[in-house]
């Protein structure tokens, strides 16, 4: 199996995205860091342990990681997830607790002990990554890739241009989008395609399985996902995706692009630029255009084949 890591702002979609990964036999799901954005850091450890430990997942450590973005206040999106951050499901409170070590320690001491190179899936702001590659800049030979949630090519969440992991903590996405680690974008463009049908969400809602029926509550309370009946109501896996991308980089297209993000105040702030021009522009030919770093952007998904593994994941349980 693929060893990696998540962090996460747990968050629906963020749990939605630990069911999968600890379920997928493809995946060696080796430590799960949190980092403050869906909501605030220790609701996002408390979200995470509940998740593990409702799915019956191994005893997998969990470590508490940035209460805040490098530069900015925190700014939660419970408006988005709920009061606890993770849909008001009314879950019992985790009996597992969190790592004594905090989520960069964690990081690096996995990183560096994994036999095989580790490929690291951000689902959050990307505050704890940052932190970890400006300290322990050693860990990047263990790192296989770094397959991230955030960022959009087109249109933003957060703002009209900037998605909510870039936007909450841009400094820490120029860290990352600067370090010389293999990147994949898996951004809004692709992220919001990722749609399970209504009558989907509740035959899992209707399963005797602890695990899959949460994936059904937890479809049911994503948004965009109008509360009633039909055939035509949906919810989105979301952060699930990048998950699905690791498994199956198939069922992406993706294309080696520059990108960089907007730092600048104002109305750009947080926005990821993606240059997809096909030829440089005067900017260049004047020597006044920069060359940022090249990511693999996911531009497209085969949403079928990503639902049915995400399906077939989480039922496996
Ligand atoms: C991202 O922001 C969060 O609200 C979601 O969990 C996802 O990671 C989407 O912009
Ligand atoms: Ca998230």
């Amino acid at each position: 199996p693929i060893p990696v890591i998540i962090d996460c702002d747990t968050g629906v979609d963020d749990a939605l995205a630990l069911l999968f990964a600890v379920r997928h036999p493809g995946l060696d799901l080796r430590a799960v860091t949190c980092v403050a954005g869906n909501t605030d850091v220790d609701g996002v450890v408390r979200n995470t342990l509940t998740v593990l430990e409702h799915a019956g997942a191994p005893d997998i450590p969990v470590a508490r990681g940035a209460e805040r973005p490098l530069v900015e206040p925190p700014r939660s999106a419970r408006h988005v997830h709920g009061e606890d951050g993770m849909g008001d499901l009314g879950l019992p409170a985790p009996t597992r607790t969190a790592a004594d070590v905090d989520a960069v320690t964690l990081l690096r001491r996995e990183i560096l002990a994994s036999p095989r190179p580790v490929t690291l899936i951000p689902t959050a702001p990307l505050t704890n990554i940052a932190l970890l590659l400006r300290t322990h800049p050693e860990v990047t030979r263990n790192i296989e890739r770094i397959v991230f949630m955030g960022g959009a090519v087109a249109c933003g969440n957060a703002t009209p241009v900037a998605e909510f992991n870039v936007w909450h903590d841009p400094e820490a996405a120029a860290v990352l989008l600067t370090a010389g680690v293999p990147l994949t974008m898996y951004g809004l463009d692709v992220f919001q395609q990722v749609v399970v049908s209504g009558p989907e969400i509740e035959r899992l809602r209707a399963s005797d399985e602890p695990g899959t029926r949460l994936a059904g509550e937890l479809l049911a309370h994503r948004p965009g996902s109008p509360d009633g009946d039909g055939e035509d109501w949906a919810g989105g896996v979301g952060d699930a995706g990048a998950v699905c991308a690791v498994v199956d980089p198939e069922g992406i297209t993706t294309r080696l692009l520059p990108v960089e993000v907007s730092l600048a105040p104002g109305p750009t702030r947080g926005q990821t630029i993606v240059d997809r021009r096909p030829r440089p522009g005067e900017a260049e030919i004047h020597g006044e255009g920069r060359a940022p770093d090249l990511v693999d952007v996911a531009l497209d998904v085969d949403v079928e084949r990503y639902v049915k593994l995400y399906l077939e994941t989480v039922t496996a349980g």
